[in-house]
Formats: C-alpha cells, sequence, structure tokens
C-alpha cells in the first residue's frame, strides 16, 4: 500500500524564503523547508507532495484536487491568509485534517495578520517556531491520522 499523502501548500512570497526578511523569516529557502517536510513525512510514513503559488487561484486549485487523492493538507498560505475566504471555503470542503502554519508568529505582527480565515477550518495551527514548523507540522500530521489513543 502506497503511504498517504500529505499536500504542503505554499502561497504567495513564500517562493522568496531565504532573501524575503531574513530577520522575519529566517535565511533557509523555500526548497530547504520542503526538504524537511519530506524527510519528517518520510519518517513518519507519509509522503508530501509540494506545490508553491502566488496566485489564489491555483492554491483553490490544488485544494480542490486534494480531495478524495491526500489525507491531510499542511498551509502556509502567506498573505492569503488573514483575506482568502476562497481558501477558507475550499478548506472546509476538504475531509481530511487541515493544518495551518507560519514561520512568524502574526499574533504578534501587524494589527491586520491577526486575523486568520485559515484557522477557522483548520484542525491544528503552528506559528513561530521557524523552519522546525515544518517537521512539526508533518509530525503533527502523523498524530492527526493516527487511531485516537
Ligand atoms: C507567514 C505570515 C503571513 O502573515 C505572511 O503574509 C507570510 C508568511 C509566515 O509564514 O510567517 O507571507 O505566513
Amino acid at each position: 500500500m502506497s503511504p498517504p499523502l500529505v499536500l504542503l501548500l505554499s502561497g504567495p512570497n513564500l517562493g522568496l524564503l531565504g532573501a524575503r526578511q531574513p530577520e522575519i523569516y529566517g535565511t533557509a529557502t523555500l526548497a530547504d523547508h520542503v526538504e524537511t517536510a519530506v524527510a519528517a513525512g518520510a519518517a513518519a510514513g507519509l509522503a508530501v507532495e509540494h506545490l508553491q503559488s502566488d496566485h489564489e487561484g491555483t492554491i483553490v486549485e490544488a485544494v480542490h484536487a486534494a480531495r478524495g487523492r491526500a489525507a491531510a493538507i499542511v498551509v502556509n498560505a502567506g498573505a492569503l491568509t488573514h483575506y482568502s475566504w476562497a481558501l477558507h471555503d475550499a478548506l472546509a470542503a476538504f475531509d481530511g485534517p487541515v493544518v495551518e502554519l507560519h514561520l512568524s508568529n502574526p499574533g504578534g505582527r501587524d494589527a491586520w495578520r491577526h486575523t486568520s480565515v485559515v484557522t477557522p477550518v483548520a484542525t491544528a495551527v503552528i506559528a513561530g517556531l521557524g523552519g522546525a514548523g515544518y517537521r512539526l507540522a508533518l509530525d503533527a500530521v502523523a498524530s492527526l491520522l493516527a487511531p485516537a489513543r
């Protein structure tokens, strides 16, 4: 049997990680974070597929395509987190666990970052832990997919 699939989604501007505001987001690139997630997934018996897009519709369509195919979604939606009701609705129509992930802690930053439209449809939220969040998000998915104890 093939391992359960986890869709890792990266929203707008995350392709610039490494060069973008390193004092906030660190110096690791998105490829580094994906490598971390893939390794943590493999260690937990999960396959990870990653998509980055700067386009809201592409992220929404990826959530649609995950229905019935992916067991869980990990999403760092970037700024879409704070206003994309389209992403909210798409995630609400996804059956499995959704882990909302942020490198920084948006709640400790600008007021407009304090609202997340993803949180109401997320199973869990990981924020403020930098790149370690990618490993922790896959550990969280493994725990959420495991039979309840
Ligand atoms: C972010 C936080 C968001 O507020 C911001 O728009 C991002 C990155 C994070 O990972 O800390 O693009 O999601």
